[in-house]
């Protein structure tokens, strides 16, 4: 049999067609715009992405026997606000995981209802880009488009709501929310009352692996697909791509560069990080994992060829980065072109470069870039560190994780080893293997993650490199609290 694993991303919507034995049969990408209307603000039509779907599966099926789909499961960009009127009618473009207008309501979740409350109903606080602080907004912003809200849901669920007709959301992605009691998988009365919204506006709640329904007759006829075709809960995208790497069971650690970059590391008990700075969220094999999220990761290295070099020959710029410049890099970049969640929390940091002098070069600051991100990622992986969990090697994966030149500063930056596994297409893996499981091919996540998923080469640190990347970051580690103070005023 076959399943369609989908990731609907940020900057676009990838599919991939799998078998039970884990092979990966044919991929289709589909781009759509994202759209910034204010400074700081991130939007996109959920119309776009279900035209993605459309397209995609019928492109992706091609050649292929489309009456031997068993399943479909979709890993998508969490956090996103997508609001459903009593006509199922989209009422605003969906306001996105990375963006920043809600610090208001950040400030006063945070501040007045109280850290603490907030973490012992969610296990975790308020930063920009989680859902509940966009609902607030919505109230206060746009309260008749917010008195229309039949159905509040997340990004992929908006693609499962299509295709099934089923609301229903996962707790993976439901933690993301700031609506979700993460311990307990039920939803928090108390968030639904701070937020004014009732449980009938909110989905179903399902394990990622657990089917929420089959395809409507007339979806299944428009996709070329059998009407038997079952549609899994999935996960947020980065509890799929941890399925699609392995990242299952007790300590294991997977690192994502997409458009975000994350850090996450699978727990088999509940726990929640004392400062929260790291989120604390349900896992897609039916446990639990600490994240950390930067906003911005494969996208410096995107923004900084593309719409600064104006290349996008990103390996070309990576040539003459050689490995005698790893660590020896004079100019530093902080990351923060959407402003940052973890673990800074703040909406008004932004990019900047410094250090530079009239002999630097091109190179200079791409790699500059390169070290940046991975530096920002090892301030989160520092957080887990300091908790007493150690944390050996990694998984890697996402569109960043390609250039081989990233991983190698990666894995020195963290001094980790880094596992690359057959396939860096994260969420879209996950989402086939959440089907698989869902379609009963697998009894388990962490069984079927266990017999389809294997390390193809492993990137040790070099202890010489390391060495001199551990006095970069701890360079590196002193700028943001040196300009912090600056970027408010820069708005
Ligand atoms: C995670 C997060 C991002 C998005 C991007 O908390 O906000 O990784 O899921 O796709």
């Amino acid at each position: 049999m076959y399943y369609i694993g989908i990731d609907l991303g940020t900057s676009a919507m990838k599919l991939l067609l799998a078998d039970e034995q884990g092979a990966i049969l044919h991929i289709v990408t589909k781009e759509y715009p994202l759209l910034l209307p204010q400074p700081g603000w991130s939007e996109q039509e959920p119309a776009e992405w279900w035209d993605a779907c459309v397209s995609g599966v019928r492109e992706l099926l091609r050649g292929f026997d489309a009456a031997d789909v068993a399943g479909i499961g979709v890993g998508g960009q969490m956090h996103g606000l997508v609001v459903l009127d009593g006509q199922d009618d989209v009422i605003r473009p969906a306001i996105l995981w990375n963006d920043g207008r809600t610090a208001g309501e950040v400030e006063y979740l945070n501040g007045e209802i109280g850290k603490g409350r907030l973490s012992a109903w969610t296990a975790n606080i308020a930063f920009a880009g989680f859902t509940a602080p966009k609902i607030l907004w919505m109230r206060r912003h746009e309260p008749e488009r917010f008195a229309r809200i039949a159905k509040i849901m997340l990004p992929k669920d908006y693609i499962n709501y299509r295709l099934t007709g089923v609301h229903a959301c996962d707790y993976s992605d439901a933690s993301g929310m700031l609506l979700l009691d993460v311990e307990h998988r039920r939803w928090s009365a108390e968030m639904l009352d701070i937020c004014g919204v009732s449980e009938a506006q909110m989905p179903k709640l399902f394990e990622s692996y657990e089917v929420i329904g089959t395809l409507k007759p007339e979806i299944a006829a428009q996709l070329g697909l059998p009407e038997t075709v079952k549609v899994v809960a999935g996960a947020g995208d980065n509890a799929a791509a941890a399925v699609g790497t392995g990242t299952v069971g007790e300590g294991a650690c997977n690192i994502s560069l997409g458009t975000s970059g994350t850090i996450f590391i699978s727990s088999e008990a509940f726990g929640v990080d004392p400062n929260n700075a790291l989120h604390a969220f349900a896992h897609a094999d039916g446990n639990y994992h600490l994240m950390g999220c930067m906003l911005s990761a494969a996208s410096c290295n995107k923004w900084f060829c593309e719409e600064i070099l104006n290349t996008s020959d990103y390996a070309a710029e990576q040539i003459p980065i050689t490995e005698d410049k790893l660590g020896n890099n004079r100019v530093y970049f902080l990351p923060y072109l959407m402003g940052e969640r973890s673990p800074i929390n703040d909406t008004d940091a932004r990019g900047t470069f410094i250090g530079l002098s009239m002999d630097t070069t091109r190179a200079d600051l791409v790699q500059a870039v390169l070290e940046g991100v991975a530096f920002a990622i090892r301030d989160s992986l520092e957080v887990a560190r300091s908790q007493g969990i150690a944390v050996a090697h990694s998984k890697i994966c996402g569109g960043g994780a390609k250039s081989p030149l990233w991983r190698k500063i990666i894995s020195n930056v963290l001094n980790l080893s880094l596992d690359i596994p057959q396939t860096e297409e994260g969420p879209g893996y996950g989402g086939a293997l959440l089907a698989m499981v869902g379609c009963g091919a697998y009894e388990s996540v962490a069984a079927c993650a266990d017999a389809l998923v294997h390390t193809t080469q492993t990137i040790a640190p070099d202890p010489e490199i390391a060495g001199r990347y551990e006095a970069a970051y701890q360079k590196f580690r002193k700028i943001y609290p040196a300009v912090k103070e600056l970027f408010p005023n820069l708005a």
